[in-house]
């Protein structure tokens, strides 16, 4: 079975409280999610490999590393995760990105695909899903589903805010896969809403309604 594993650490705790806030504007919104994305990256990646190297300084030559092993790909669920990809971005740039654009279905809260392009060389990548909200669990299912029929089989999913129900729903489809969050929140309402949650993060983040 997969971990749970939420990130305390005091900085993005502080910031998801401003992220929380409903009198947090777009532009404020959206700076702070990408920096917590940051944040949760920075700790995502504390287990990546590393290899020795020798590096010639400008006194002489020193023992020392570089990342090693698998290549990184970023994932974002459109249209939100598009708010978390650059704040992973600022600490991986050389990471690729692929799309997996889903909506939820407002009546059957079902998800429907609209949208994936990935990078080529998906087998070879280790994949970070982003999405700020895990609700039901559907869209995150759906898309990890999406990334493992095409061959990915290194996945992990990043998240700002879960219910349990959808952790529940990742756990029980895709047992192999880690779930970061900066938060675990209380349950869903009637529409599949995050309680207490942030409201809904695509309309937040890209100003919508
Ligand atoms: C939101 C959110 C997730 C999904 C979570 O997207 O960004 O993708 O809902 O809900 P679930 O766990 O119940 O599937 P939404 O469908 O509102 O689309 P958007 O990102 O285009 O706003
Ligand atoms: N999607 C959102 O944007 N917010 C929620 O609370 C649930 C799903």
């Amino acid at each position: 079975m997969g971990n749970v594993h939420v990130l305390d650490h005091p900085l993005i705790q502080h910031k998801l409280t401003f992220i929380r806030d409903v009198s947090t504007g777009t532009k404020e919104f959206r700076e702070l999610v990408n920096e917590v994305a940051t944040l949760m990256a920075f700790e995502i990646t504390r287990h990546l490999p590393l290899q020795e190297v020798t590096v010639e300084t400008p006194v002489g030559p020193a023992q020392s590393h570089t990342l090693a092993g698998k290549k990184l790909g970023i994932v974002p669920i459109l249209r939100a995760g598009l708010g978390m990809s650059d704040g992973v971005l600022n600490l991986i740039p050389a990471a690729k990105v692929g799309h997996i654009g889903l909506y939820r279905d407002p009546e059957t809260l079902q998800p429907v695909e609209y949208y994936a392009k990935l990078p080529s060389d998906i087998e070879e990548r280790e994949f970070i899903v982003v999405d700020p909200m895990l609700a039901t669990g559907g869209s995150a299912v759906e898309a990890i589903q999406s990334l493992k029929k095409r061959g990915a089989n290194q996945i992990k999913l990043m998240c700002l805010i879960a219910a349990p129900e959808g952790v529940e729903a990742v756990q029980e489809a895709h047992p192999d896969i880690d779930i970061y969050l900066a938060a675990l929140d209380e349950k869903l309402n009637e529409k599949g809403y995050i309680i207490p949650g942030l409201g809904d993060a695509g309309d937040r983040l890209f100003g919508t309604k």
